[in-house]
């Protein structure tokens, strides 16, 4: 292993997901649920941005100077090359915590986010992004941290350390990390399948094990098998962040602003109970077994009164992400599955239909129900946005000055979905973040942009381009390598594609 590395799994680079939850135009609504408000946002930083694909995004589709580093070189370069293709691109570097935070040429900023680092950093690294939090984050600024949490984490602890001593003693050092994953994952199973008493006492652990054996490898091995690793309970991560004058705020996760879909009724009386945060939070994770925490924090928080809440909610602006007949009506929850009610939602999807961005307050006003309040409202757009059917949406000055640059990143990422699959998600102006679509639905979209006019003839220009290269079509998870029935499949996703998802594109700024 290189030595730049600290310990950190650096052999395969990370995989390329687009994180929404890093996008600060989300938590304008849910830090409301805490009656906080978001700073405006000039400037953001992301530490430890992975391929790079969030931060790039967020750069492009916002007018938010966006700033971070990962030390990881091919990662950095891949993140480059992104933020490259866009006017004003992201500032991005290949430095290390400790190098990117001595920086002395950096703004203060307004948001910073760290997603899935904090558990598998040293002390050494948490002290140095404390410290960088501390002096960088402006007052009033928010910081979104993720990470493994206890109690949910526990019983995993001595599972995590049998695949990293199998690692270390079983597989030759020489072997490679992807193999030393494997043959630890399976090392385990094997473990499993003797039926030994700790699986007995910790029944989840086997269906966990398959979980993982199925993960991309690269995903588990930065997961499970870095030098450090340290799940952590809130209060302790409350007394790391107290170094940097944070307070919590509320969480990332939208469900879980909304108490009575995570807690019992007797679990929230326990819980108002409690007149001091920190323990109520640990309380609260014992009642879900928290296992990962996303969360914002802000340093001096100010409580918005009732009217400067209810004016803040008003302004919020979103827009339906999906077609309104394919958001189902129920909630799966910690405490089971729920009916959402239709009263509320149907009118508000019916409304929302036409992909129409509208604030809170244009809603409330265009359902004219006054059995309807704007708390609902509020609540049902957090569920929506927790489904995936709902995103906030920039001001039309905003949208309009990204569209030339979310056009040059997509046009990068279109060429590259030509012969990659691994980025999933394309930068819409108007989520001022990312929209998910797939591999084929971004080469039907990428037919469309070179000129072609059909879904026939969209379904045809994939079908080349997939053949050039020796590939087939998956339908339903069977490979199609007859090429007559691989065609006509493409013509009917093309046909899908052209009525379902085109409008939404085309609403989002995407096509
Ligand atoms: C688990 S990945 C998460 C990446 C990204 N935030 C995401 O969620 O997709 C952790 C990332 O932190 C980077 N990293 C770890 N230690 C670092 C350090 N000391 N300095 C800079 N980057 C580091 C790794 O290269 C890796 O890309």
């Amino acid at each position: 292993m290189a030595d730049w590395t600290g310990g950190y799994v650096a052999d395969l680079g990370y995989t390329f997901g687009y994180y929404p939850d890093l996008n600060p135009l989300r938590s304008q609504l849910l830090l409301l649920h805490a009656r906080q408000a978001m700073p405006k946002l000039s400037t953001a930083c992301e530490l430890g941005f992975g391929q790079g694909v969030s931060v790039n995004v967020h750069a492009a589709a916002s007018t938010t100077r966006w700033y971070g580093t990962d030390f990881h070189p091919s990662q950095a370069g891949y993140a480059q090359q992104l933020a490259s293709s866009y006017a004003d691109g992201a500032q991005l570097y290949d430095q290390s915590f400790a190098e990117f935070c001595a920086r002395d040429d950096l703004p203060d900023f307004d948001f910073i986010a760290l997603h899935g680092i904090w558990s598998w950093i040293s002390n050494e690294n948490r002290a140095i992004i404390v410290d960088f939090v501390r002096r960088k984050l402006k007052v009033g600024g928010v910081l979104y941290i993720s990470y493994n949490t206890l109690p949910g984490w526990t019983p995993m602890v001595p599972v995590r350390n049998l695949l990293v001593q199998h690692a270390e003693i079983m597989t030759p050092s020489g072997a490679g990390v992807a193999s030393k994953v494997e043959n630890a994952v399976a090392f385990a199973r094997k473990l499993w399948a003797t039926n030994p008493a700790y699986a007995r006492a910790h029944p989840a652990l086997g269906d966990k094990l398959k979980t993982i054996a199925a993960q991309d490898p690269h995903y588990v091995a930065h997961e499970y098998f870095n030098r450090d690793w340290m799940p952590m309970s809130f209060a302790e991560m409350a007394d790391w962040l107290d170094d940097a004058k944070l307070d919590f705020a509320t969480y990332g996760s939208a469900i879980e602003n909304i108490t009575e879909t995570q807690l019992t009724p007797e679990q929230i009386a326990l819980l108002n109970e409690l007149p001091d945060t920190t323990f109520r939070q640990t309380v609260r994770d014992f009642m879900v077994n928290q296992q990962f925490r996303r969360d914002y924090w802000i340093k001096g928080p100010r409580e918005l009164t009732p009217l400067d809440c209810m004016e803040l909610m008003r302004a919020q602006r979103v827009v339906l992400c999906m077609q309104h007949d394919e958001v189902s009506l129920t909630l799966d929850s910690p405490v089971g599955k729920s009916a959402l009610n239709p009263s509320i939602y149907r009118p508000l999807l019916e409304l929302l239909a036409d992909f129409r961005p509208r604030t809170l307050g244009e809603i409330e006003q265009e359902l004219a129900r006054p059995d309807i309040k704007l708390g609902q409202i509020h609540q049902a757009t957090t569920v929506l946005l927790h489904k995936g059917a709902l995103g906030l949406a920039q001001d039309h000055e905003t949208i309009f000055r990204c569209r030339p640059r979310t056009d040059s990143l997509n046009r990068l990422l279109l060429e590259q979905a030509r012969s990659r699959a691994e980025v999933t998600c394309l930068a819409s102006p108007v989520l001022g973040g990312g929209f998910l679509i797939s591999q084929l639905n971004q080469l039907l979209l990428l037919a469309r942009n070179s000129g072609l006019r059909e879904p026939h003839e969209w379904a045809a220009y994939v079908d080349q381009l997939l053949k050039s290269q020796g590939q087939c079509v998956l339908k339903d998870g069977v490979a199609l390598n007859d090429p007559v029935a691989m065609l006509q499949y493409l013509n009917e996703l093309a046909d899908v594609f052209n009525r379902r998802q085109l409008p939404l594109l085309l609403a989002l700024g995407i096509a």
